[in-house]
Parts: structure tokens; sequence; C-alpha cells
């Protein structure tokens, strides 16, 4: 980033471009024999009144780029620029192995407080793959913004209020099974959910039952309050086992029912302001100024819906946070629903409403994948993951036999849960979060594709050459890395230099995959470099101590950005 930025400078000062609009227009030539960077003259042509290729040779020969490490040459109409590879290669690979896992931290965002709100599942129901994407993105952004200084406040907004509790304490104390609801929580809610909706059509005494059920929940009648906690309760420990599973923490869990009491004040202010008004029974603001439906705060019953509690739960984050910003990661399917809650705050006068952001993406699908429990269209997480762990560890345990590997069972199990946890969180993290994801076993299991296991492996080989060298009694040494000047070291070192600002721009759109990418580059160039190079078979001790150092920083790069992802590597395999 630093070389691209210095460049854009030199050239601004030569021809008078603005050296912000020199960085846009700078490209990365697509062989590196070719250089680092090319500056295309053909915007010059008309103010210098000269053909692209005059200026391109002018200005090469005009720069003056001693004390940088930098070259030019012009080519064509282009200038292109060399990086002094053996300074990249000190610059860069010693600054790893100084930092170490801190590489790439900043304070960027000190002093500054970011709201990251992901998983947010509905209390009683399954924990879905459409939870998990939220989950799994949730839990890497929250680590890159951390990573950036900034102060991040992990929120899960579980679903754990709404006319549907009303409905399971009406089920409940109809057909409920204590036993079975000890057993498997989850399961069991959802089967008496599902008959509460088959019974209701023929009998809708059970509607008003649900309803009257809810309207005393939010009152705080003690019984239904007490059903409510222990529904919440069970729900809340099978979540967290999920968590735990795939490494993902938070620092609340506030949800939907906290902010139950903090809507009188939301309707007041709403009131005050005149903004909100009845429509059939309902208190409804209007927003067909901003090409919105109307967004219901008060229901007809006077119980609060899910928008009123958006709406209190940003009030409360902003006076209890003061938030640089309120990041909502939530399924592109609820987009109208943010825009409206937004709105509202606007309207409110609340000028924090600019910094809510909703963080969409898109939907989960499976192509050869078939699952037993299937409710409907949910694909649970869990099985998701047991699936892939199982399909991992065959995989594993065929190697090791064709390797004539000698592994114990514990260690093939415990790594066939980091690399199957692994292939499922890459998957959810490796593209653009707005675009539908794809799952399947044959991609996100191909050790030599795209996929986590292919990263994880790459890492573990790598540790090993530098165990093999610390048996032999040579180790990385820092001193000297001027020699790493050959073009697949250089290929290495140059996606190491991109990490940085990968980390950056993921934090700025929001978008993990660019780290993703990143650390498949490196990867991909640094096994490049592995298959072609007997690294501990050299006569120079001095240029092995510098391809170890070099391996050394691969594996930094590799674990801190698989890190930020929320993706764990094993030492060995
Ligand atoms: N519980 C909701 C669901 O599962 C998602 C909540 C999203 N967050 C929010 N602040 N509305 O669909």
């Amino acid at each position: 980033m630093e070389y691209k930025q210095q460049i854009a400078e030199l050239l601004s000062a030569k021809c008078g471009l603005d050296a912000e609009k020199i960085q846009s227009l700078i490209e990365i030539p697509p062989q590196l024999e070719m250089g680092d960077f090319a500056f295309p003259c053909f915007v010059l042509a008309k103010t210098m009144h000269k053909a692209p290729q005059a200026i391109s040779e002018e200005i090469a020969t005009g720069l003056d780029l001693s004390g940088t490490d930098l070259a030019a040459k012009n080519v064509g109409p282009y200038v292109n620029f060399f990086i002094d590879r053996s300074a990249l290669s000190e610059n860069v690979i010693g600054e790893i192995l100084k930092e170490g896992l801190s590489y790439g931290s900043s304070d960027l965002g000190s002093g500054k407080n970011v709201i990251v709100e992901y998983s947010s599942p509905n209390i009683a129901k399954p924990f879905h793959v459409g939870h998990a994407f939220t989950t799994i993105l949730g839990n890497s952004l929250a680590r890159i913004y951390n990573k950036l200084g900034y102060n991040v406040i992990r929120m899960n907004h579980l679903g754990d209020y709404g006319t549907q509790f009303g409905k399971l304490i009406t089920a409940y104390r109809l057909w409920g099974d204590e036993e079975a609801l000890n057993e498997d929580p989850i399961k069991e809610l959802l089967r008496i959910y599902v008959k509460f909706h088959k019974e209701e059509k023929e009998d809708p005494s059970l509607t008003t039952s649900a309803r009257e059920n809810f309207r005393k929940l939010e009152e705080g009648s003690a019984e239904e309050v007490e059903l409510w906690q222990k529904f919440r309760d069970m729900s809340l420990v099978v979540f967290k086992k999920l968590y735990n599973r795939i490494g993902v923490e938070f620092d609340n869990y506030n949800g939907e029912s906290f902010y139950s009491d903090k809507i009188p004040e939301i309707v007041d202010i709403l009131n005050s302001k005149g903004l909100l008004v009845e429509s059939e029974g309902a208190k409804v603001v209007m927003l067909e100024d901003e090409g919105l439906p109307p967004c219901i705060i008060l229901k007809s019953d006077n119980t609060t819906i899910y928008a009123s509690r958006d709406l209190a739960s940003a009030l409360y984050r902003y006076r209890t946070y003061n938030f640089d910003k309120n990041i909502y990661v939530v399924g592109n399917t609820q987009a109208l629903h943010f825009r409206q809650v937004f709105a509202v705050l606007k309207k409110a006068g609340f000028d924090f409403a600019d910094n809510c952001e909703h963080v969409a993406f898109g939907l989960v699908k499976f192509k050869d994948m078939v699952f037993s429990t299937r409710e409907g269209n949910i694909v649970l997480l869990e099985e998701l993951l047991d699936q892939s762990v199982s399909k991992t560890r065959e995989i594993i345990a065929e190697n090791a036999k064709t390797r004539g590997q000698d592994m114990s069972e514990e260690e093939i199990d415990d790594i066939a849960e980091k690399l199957g946890v692994g292939a499922v969180i890459y998957t959810f993290v490796k593209s653009g979060r707005e675009r539908d994801i794809i799952f399947s076993w044959k991609e996100m299991l191909d050790f030599e594709g795209d996929t986590a296991p292919y990263l994880i492996y790459t890492y573990a080989r790598t540790r090993s050459i530098l165990r093999k060298g610390a048996e032999k009694g040579v180790n990385p040494d820092s001193g000297n890395l001027s020699l790493l000047t050959g073009d697949e070291e250089y290929a290495v070192i140059r996606a190491l230099s991109d990490l940085k600002e990968s980390i950056v721009k993921a934090a700025s759109s929001n978008e993990p995959f660019m780290i993703a990418r990143q650390v498949a580059a490196i990867a991909r160039a640094h096994n490049r470099f592995y298959n072609n190079t007997s690294i501990l078979n050299c006569d120079d001790e001095k240029l092995i101590a510098a391809r170890l150092a070099l391996c050394e920083a691969v594996c930094t790069a590799i674990k801190d950005g698989l890190d930020l992802l929320g993706i764990g590597t094993v030492e060995r395999m």
C-alpha cells in the first residue's frame, strides 16, 4: 500500500495530476516480470499535448527515484515500476517476524466503539444454516474490527420475544412433556409449536389464549415469565454449545425481550414529534416520502412488535455505547425492515441512524448433500458440521494410510474436527457476502482447492519444514532476507505485502472475503515456491535460513488471516 502511495505522490509532483486520482489509475501488471505497478499515461495526453508513449518515456527517464526502493521503465504508453526485491523482502518478512501474530494490527479504530450484532437466533427454534451465516460473518467482522483497534461490542439480539411465546406457553400447558424438554429442548419446543399451528386451525380459542399469554408475559405476570425464562435458558444452553464448537463469543445476549420495557419511551418520542398515526387500530409511522411502507410500532392490542423492539434497541445501544458504527449482520431478506427502522430513527431526529448499517448476506443452498433432519426447508448447522467433520475424517485417515503416517485415532479426530468445522466456516466467508452460497462436499473438502483444508494443510506442511530445519540446527534468520529475490520467492513476498491492506479493506466494506482471498493467494504462491525448491537441501546456509524465515512469515500470515475469519489451524497433519 505504501509503495503505491509513494508512486502516486512522485507522479503527481511530476505531472500535476492529483495523487489520489493517480492511485486509482495505477494497475498491477499481469506478470511479475513486467513490474509491480503500472501507470497508464493516456489521461495525460490532452494536457501534455503528446502521445502517451512519449509521455511515458519522459516520465520514466525524468523521475528522480534516488532514496526510494523503486525503479521505473517505460513500456509503451505505460510507466512500469519495480520494487527492489531485496528491500521488499527485508521490510515485509522483517516486520512479520518481528510482530508475529499481532502483524496487521493497527490503531485505526482506537477510541471508537463498533457494535457488531450477529447470530440473533430465535429461541425455541432450531439453529439453521441461515443463522450460521450471520454467526460466522459477524464473528469474523468482530475479529477484524478488533484487530484494527476498534472497541468491539459483540451483541446477540436473540429472538426471545413476541407472539410466538404466547403460543408456546399455551402449547406447553396443553401438551408439553417435561422429560422430552430436558432431553432435547429445541426438539420438544418445536414439536409443540408445530402442533399448536395444526390445532389452531380447528380451534380458534387457542389463538385467543396465546395472545392473552403473550400480553401477560409483557405485563410481567409471574407464571408466564417463569415458563418463558425456562424456554429461553434451555435454548441458550443449546446455542452456546454450538457457539463453543465454532469458536464464537458474545459480550451480551440482550435479546428482543430486553427492550420490551423501553418501548413506551419510543412511543412517547414518536408521539411528541407527531409521527405516530393510527391505522386499522395499530399505531404506525408513515414513510411514504421515503418510498417505504408504514412501520408498525404497536399492534391493535397494544403489544409491541419486531420493529419497535429494534427502535428501542438502537436508542439503547447509542446511549450505552455512543457507537461509531452499529452493524446488523442479518440476511438480505430483511433489507426492507432495516430501511424502515433507520428511516423512523432519522425522522425522529436521531442522527446516529446514519451510523447504523445493515450488513446483508445471501441465501444458503446445497448441491450434493443429503440431510436427515431436514425440517421443512431447514438444514441444521449441527448436522452440516457433523457431516463435514466425518467426511474430513475419512479423507485424513485415507491420506495417512497412503503416506504411511502413524497417527493416533485421537489425533485424527482432533484434526478432522478443526478441518471439518473450518471447511464450513470458510465456505461462508470465501465469497462476497451478498452472493448466495452453494455448499458442495466436493468443493469445500478439496484439499487442493480454495478451501480451509488446503490452507490449513499448507500451514501444517510449512510448520513441518520449520521443525525439520530446527532438528538439523537451521532456524529462520532475518539477517539475510535480501537473498530472497527469485521469482517464486518474490511472488510470495508480494502476496504477503498485501495482507495488511486486505484487512483494512475487509473492515471498510464489511467483507471478510477480502482477507480470505489474500490468504489463499499467499498459500498458492507459497506452495509454488515450496514445491519447486528443496529448501533444506542447499549448500548456502544463509539462504536456507532466509527461506525458513519466509516460511515462518507465511505461517504467521496464514494463521493470522485464518484467525480473523474464525478458523483455527493445526500444527501437523
Ligand atoms: N431473530 C431474527 C431472525 O432470526 C433476526 C434478528 C436480527 N436482528 C435485529 N436486530 N432485528 O430472523
